[in-house]
């Protein structure tokens, strides 16, 4: 039997940001249970739930402080036990998220490490001399994340510590076979409280070059983003012996922040590896017929011949939300959501992208991520009250644009609406072989157009996207019916070769 990953859509939720039931204006795990009906009402089959371990939240909860326990700002380990429950009971799948490159400076790991150069826990972080190569006798140039060195001077104790993100951030030593085998202990409490897998966050960072060369001069990148060494791969083997004891059926899907597919390919292994690694070039792409051919193309021929099942995200929380990026048209938002539901592979959906969702304006005072990505976490406004459905305080940041209108309970009395388009997708993906699981072959298509067909033995689906804005006519072999319409005006009709601009649909063999 396929595994269950290989056909679902995952609905990615930053608990801060999602439903609020504590009335402090951050979301908590009680406020994701409650709307729980509404994730099944819209027909996806996991959520990923980005961190909400104990944290001082420095980097919002990407500096974990307690791998094994819940904040009390997003509740009790409790809530996270009723939640999945309560999920399972609905056919939703539980993926958590999991820190392994780095912890809290406040981690009693990094604590204890930090007393002193023969504290027993001192080697399960990365350590150096000074003075190096590095700008200020720094143990090498290395850029962290957010700017600002990779190394941090540490006064009482005489040393450089390496964090690839925040000074908060210190990274674990992975070589280190104590500090392996604790964090395969946080992941089995997981695991055996029954969560259904692990988003991994920055996997190529796990293991480092152990002479830590200085990266090229003129690189800009930070170095956590070229990082590949080649011994992680042998880390995320015994990662995937300890998920595979629970059965077989637990996911880990990894963050490989490396933006080239070949080299992500590498990290599903020969299938013994991460099961699904997250590429995120297309997030890059501008909306350009060529680009986002030559992306699926690209996939195809990198994935496909080692069995891999690609994966597909067109917005995060690290990034401007692809309605922004193309531009601000929902009409291409519309399309584009045809896109990355019938593509082959598993799509992630960014809670909000499914109400068109656009980046908050967030003035100068209000910014508080420290890597400027506080436009794409904006609250999930659930109704046209005027605290959009957050019960006390105002959340903590500001709302995208249009929440009077762009909320959830408005969109839904609205057949025409984009939350619809998402729904009638995911029916359609979900009851259709060839969308969820069949082969991807490119069709003829006029300029502008992409066309490609999904099969599955008999079941078979064509799917046309315009980029462009001026409408196109399409000729494919055969009578198709339109069995959805990102414009939502033909569905149900015989597909008569006219295709508007900005516009997508899905046809079936009429
Ligand atoms: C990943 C996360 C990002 C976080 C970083 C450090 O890239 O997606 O949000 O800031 O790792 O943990």
């Amino acid at each position: 039997m396929e595994p269950w990953w290989r056909s679902a859509v995952f609905y990615q939720i930053y608990p801060r940001s999602f439903a609020d039931t504590g009335g402090d204006g951050v979301g908590d795990l009680a406020g994701i249970r409650c709307r729980l009906d509404y994730l099944q009402w819209l027909g996806v089959d996991a959520v990923w739930i980005c961190p909400f371990y104990r944290s001082p939240m420095t980097d919002f909860g990407y500096d974990v402080a307690d791998y094994c326990d819940v904040d009390p700002m997003f509740g009790t380990l409790g809530d996270f036990d009723r939640l999945l429950a309560e999920a399972h009971a609905r056919d939703i799948k539980v993926v958590v998220d999991w820190v392994p490159n780095h912890t809290s400076d406040q981690h009693p790991w990094f604590v204890e490490a930090r007393r002193a150069r023969d504290s027993p826990k001192r080697d399960w972080y990365v350590w150096r001399d000074g003075p190096g190569t590095g700008a200020g006798g720094r143990p090498n140039n290395w850029k962290a994340a957010f700017g600002g060195d990779a190394w941090t001077w540490d006064q009482a104790t005489g040393q450089w510590y390496l964090h690839l993100f925040l000074p908060t951030q210190p990274d674990l030593n992975w070589r280190n076979p104590e500090v392996e085998e604790a964090m395969h202990a946080t992941l089995r409490f997981w695991l055996d409280r029954g969560v259904d897998g692990f988003r991994i966050d920055v996997v190529q960072g796990l293991t480092k070059d152990p002479a830590l060369p200085d990266d090229p001069p003129g690189q800009l990148l930070p170095h956590a983003a070229v990082n590949d060494c080649a011994d992680t791969h042998a880390v995320l083997r015994r990662l995937r012996q300890v998920a595979d004891a629970y059965g077989g059926d637990r996911v880990l899907v990894g963050e490989v922040y490396l933006l080239s597919t070949p080299t992500v390919a590498r990290y599903v292994g020969n299938g013994d590896e991460l099961h699904l690694a997250f590429d995120f070039t297309p997030l890059y792409e501008p909306w350009d017929l060529g680009a986002w051919r030559g992306r699926i193309e690209e996939v195809e021929e990198e994935l496909a011949p080692v069995g891999g099942w690609p994966t597909w995200t067109l917005s995060n929380h690290d990034n401007p939300r692809h309605r922004t990026r193309y531009g601000g048209s929902e009409r291409r938002a519309r399309a584009a959501a045809v896109l990355l539901l019938t593509l082959r592979g598993a799509p992630f959906l960014y809670y909000g992208e499914e109400l068109g969702l656009e980046d908050a304006l967030v003035p100068p005072d209000r910014v508080v991520d420290p890597g400027g990505r506080d436009g794409c976490r904006s609250p999930m406004p659930w109704d046209a009250s005027p605290g959009h459905g957050w019960p006390g305080a105002a959340p903590w940041l500001p709302w995208a644009p249009e929440p009077e209108v762009r909320n959830v309970a408005s969109l839904r009395a609205d057949e025409g609406s984009i939350l619809h388009l998402y729904r009638r997708l995911l029916a359609a993906r979900r009851s259709s072989p060839a969308l969820h699981g069949g082969a991807w072959r490119p069709l003829e298509a006029p300029a502008g157009v992409l066309a490609y067909e999904r099969a599955d033995g008999d079941d078979r689906r064509a799917v046309l996207v315009n980029f462009g804005e001026a409408p196109a006519t399409v000729a494919l072999e055969g009578p198709w019916e339109v069995e959805v319409d990102s414009d939502a005006a033909l569905e149900g009709t015989r597909f008569r070769g006219r295709l508007a601009g900005d516009a997508a649909m899905v046809l079936r063999p009429a």
